[in-house]
């Protein structure tokens, strides 16, 4: 397909720091909502796909055209699926999706930290239900890209597990992979279920669920960032014995690694963007060698750039994903990431991403 003059314009001059401070007028909600809006009913704006072999990776049996993913929370409602992937990005994940629409926590409930080119977070699992996502997801362009759907509870709901096997029903034939999150900070006590017993009773239910599925995708749990060790052993020793197909490491972190004076760094909520790298970081690291590299982790937070998407790769990534960096960088991100890690794959001599997969872990 041949860009049209408006995309091969932006694309040239990458437009977005000009339009940047445009978005940046409206509260950090309405400029997302805004940028959907813009993905789902204008021209794409990316800008030129990297394609190359060294990028092509495959992950609990999915074939990725490159490793660079969009992260949850960004295409809640499954609405700009083939949009987001023609941004350039090998794999979309939509959600949190919950059983039944819930409206999420009162607005304002998104902040940006310009200064630390940050987000912080309240929105509640804010979605529009099971039944629309799943009638979306069922109509997504099949050639794009991997799409994962991101599977939630609802606040009200007692029987957590329930809900999740609810939604692992309804999105099982339509998704290439589900991702169980139990980490989100904004839904009380969501993330009590990263607890070694509860996890395992959870795990062992929606793989039988699967296994009573037509088809069967891939099963992906997404944890916090912060957890202690006993916490972190609990995951990995769980992760292995149930066989969980990846990780996703990690979702917005409570903590504060922020100047004080930061303004809304004192916002209730889950912590993404720069200050989150080296936290996440750290844990994808930790969970390699607690895993000893036997589960496929997927790298989030705080990645901006291909050197960004390199360390994580290196510390044991076999996929990256972003969020944050949007709001800053814009719509050429997933390309010009991809185009840098591509180059710094080559300069260090690997042929491709699963080759320096844990490279820093064999030094
Ligand atoms: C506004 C916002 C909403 C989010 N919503 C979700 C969500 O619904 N489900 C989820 O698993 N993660 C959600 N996340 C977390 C991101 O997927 C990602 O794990 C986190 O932001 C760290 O990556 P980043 O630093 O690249 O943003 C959300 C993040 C933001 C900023």
């Amino acid at each position: 397909m041949r860009p049209n003059l408006l995309e091969r314009l932006f694309f040239m001059c990458d437009l977005y720091p000009v339009l940047r401070p445009l978005l940046f007028c409206f509260d950090a909600e309405r400029a997302h909502h805004l940028a959907v809006l813009g993905l789902r009913y204008g021209p794409s704006l990316g800008g030129r796909r990297v394609v190359d072999p060294a990028l092509q990776t495959t992950v609990a049996g999915l074939a990725f055209q490159n490793p660079i993913g969009m992260a949850a929370g960004f295409d809640k409602n499954a609405e700009v699926i083939g949009p987001v992937l023609k941004l350039g990005f090998g794999f979309t994940e939509v959600g949190t999706v919950t059983p039944k629409p819930q409206a999420g926590n009162p607005q304002p409930r998104m902040f940006r930290l310009v200064e630390q080119q940050a987000v912080i977070n309240r929105m509640g699992f804010n979605n529009k239900g099971l039944e629309g996502y799943t009638a979306r997801l069922k109509k997504r362009p099949r050639t794009l890209g991997i799409v994962g759907a991101n599977i939630g509870k609802n606040k009200d709901t007692a029987d957590a597990i329930s809900d999740y096997e609810i939604g692992l029903r309804a999105v099982a034939e339509f998704a290439d992979y589900v991702t169980i999150n139990v980490s989100s900070p904004n839904t009380p006590g969501l993330r009590a279920l990263q607890e070694k017993s509860d996890l395992s009773n959870l795990l062992t239910r929606l793989q039988a669920v699967r296994k009573d599925c037509a088809k069967q995708p891939p099963l992906f749990l997404k944890i916090a960032p912060d957890l202690d060790e006993t916490m972190r052993q609990g995951i990995a020793e769980v992760a292995l014995e149930t066989g969980i197909d990846a990780l996703i490491i990690s979702n917005t972190t409570i903590s504060r690694p922020l100047p004080e004076s930061t303004p809304h760094g004192a916002e209730t909520g889950g912590l993404s963007g720069r200050p989150v790298f080296a936290l996440s970081t750290a844990v994808l690291a930790d969970m390699y060698k607690r895993t000893h590299g036997k589960v496929p982790l997927i790298g989030v937070g705080g990645v901006f750039n291909g050197a960004d998407a390199y360390a994580k790769i290196r510390a044991g990534a076999s996929l990256v994903q972003v969020y944050s960096a949007m709001v800053y960088e814009g719509p050429c991100l997933a390309n010009r990431i991809n185009a840098e890690l591509l180059t710094l794959l080559k300069q260090d001599g690997f042929t491709s991403v699963a080759d320096a997969v844990g490279a820093d872990h064999r030094i």
